[in-house]
């Protein structure tokens, strides 16, 4: 049996895979043109306008605003939406940060309900249990890229008169039921930052079908001005979040090749679930039927330490020495990060109002914790866009490790050892 690289053996794979991000001369070209043209700000300018059509047809979505971040597009969203002070707004614990302290810079309470151990994705069933009178919002995330269950969530939402707000921040292309993610949602939110699937650097996008919620968000988004109106006239609470004119230039280069690459990451992620299902001890985030295009911005499965009996730690290394780049993932639920567990919210106190008892810091929510706490594992969608030989690399590595779990519980119990 080969040695494992981590006790100085030769590794499965010294190659990389492939770089992000992948640009060539369309991108110097579209950024050439933004720059010689002289209109560097969107009101001046035509990419991010181009780029804002170009989207609002991918996603087969009537509007799209294009912004400064994913994390502003949630605020917008939720403003636009009329949360305010006091209200309640669902989340999952299990995404980054934004998903909720944009419920927090809306004034508003976010009020965790957890995953499906098995989607890693928001589970309906907590949802409906946990709907009060002040429940407002969800905003369910396309956890990885997997669809969320979607019908279920709006079936939710109608009965309750709730807004939905898709975070689609890993989930550029992902499909629910042949349905774009971000389109089924009231509105739906993106993000163009650095790792992103598509991305120009910094970036995010709101897309809506309704009228009147596009209206609102272009107006939040520029100032508070209303079509028609003059330059220093401002209707509503608001800002300059717009998109810069080079990343809706980058944004219209790298849009060409985001079908491309959805696909090379659907069909690679597909063939992972086949192969490491076979590994013993890892389960593949589960892809649900309706989940019928998956951009794999993550690609996660979960680590069933009882079955290696070493800790996922330990196996991160030994995989990592292996030449492959799995990560542990978010490793702490969202509502015990410091600032949640202590309410630091700074100026934002609206969860005074009705929630000033709410104890983050204490929540426990199982599948979450379980999740957090040793079982989550990722691979970054860069690694997706590999060849099929590289996919094997990962399912040898996975393998080789396997098979020498017990030397490395041996080597995990002599650390312990010398450190008492
Ligand atoms: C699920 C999710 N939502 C929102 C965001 C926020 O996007 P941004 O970093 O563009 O503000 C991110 C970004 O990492 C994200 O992963």
């Amino acid at each position: 049996m080969p040695q494992l690289a981590l006790s100085g053996g030769n590794p499965i794979r010294t190659k990389p895979f492939p770089s992000w991000p992948i640009f060539g001369k369309p991108e110097e070209d579209a950024v050439l043109r933004a720059v010689r043209s002289g209109k560097w700000g969107k009101l001046d300018g035509s990419e991010v306008a181009t780029f804002e059509k170009r989207f609002a047809a991918y996603c087969g979505v009537k509007h799209a605003i294009g912004v400064v971040n994913g994390t502003v597009s949630l605020r917008i969203a939720l403003m636009a939406a009329g949360i305010e002070a006091g209200d309640e707004v669902i989340v999952p614990p299990y995404t980054f940060l934004a998903t909720a302290t944009a419920v927090v810079e809306a004034n508003a309470t976010p009020i965790f309900v957890d995953i499906d151990r098995e989607t890693f994705n928001i589970d309906p069933k907590g949802i409906e249990a946990a709907i009060t009178s002040r429940t407002r919002a969800i905003i369910p995330v396309h956890l990885g890229g997997l669809a969320c269950d979607m019908d279920a969530i709006m079936a939710i939402a109608k009965k309750h008169n709730l807004t939905v707000i898709e975070d689609a921040a890993h989930a550029h292309g992902s499909e629910y039921k042949g349905r774009r993610a971000g389109s089924i949602g009231h509105l739906g939110s993106f993000s163009f930052q650095s790792s992103k699937n598509l991305c120009s650097g910094e970036g995010g996008m709101i897309v809506t079908n309704d009228d009147q919620l596009a209206q609102k968000c272009r107006s939040i988004h520029n100032c508070g001005r209303i079509p028609g109106g003059v330059w220093y006239e401002h209707h509503l609470m608001s800002g300059n979040y717009r998109m810069g004119e080079l990343q809706g230039a980058l944004l219209n280069a790298q849009v060409d090749r985001l079908d491309e690459q959805t696909n090379t990451r659907d069909a690679n992620g597909k063939y992972l679930d086949e192969q490491l299902s076979q590994v013993p001890g890892i389960t593949p985030q589960k892809r649900t039927k309706d989940a019928t295009r998956n951009a794999y911005h993550l690609y996660c499965f979960r680590y069933d330490q009882n079955a290696w009996r070493i800790p996922r730690q330990k196996f991160i290394e030994a995989v990592n020495a292996e030449g492959i780049p799995a990560v542990a993932g978010y490793v702490v639920p969202l509502y015990r990060q410091p600032l949640f567990a202590q309410k630091n919210f700074g100026p934002y106190t609206g969860y005074k109002l009705h929630h000033a008892d709410i104890d983050y810091g204490n929540m426990n929510l199982p599948n979450c914790e379980a999740i957090c706490g040793g079982e989550g594992g990722w691979l970054l969608q860069n690694l997706l866009l590999g060849s099929r030989a590289d996919m094997d690399d990962v399912v040898a590595a996975f393998r080789k490790v396997y098979e020498h779990r017990e030397e490395l519980r041996a080597s995990d119990r002599e650390a312990v050892g010398a450190a008492q």
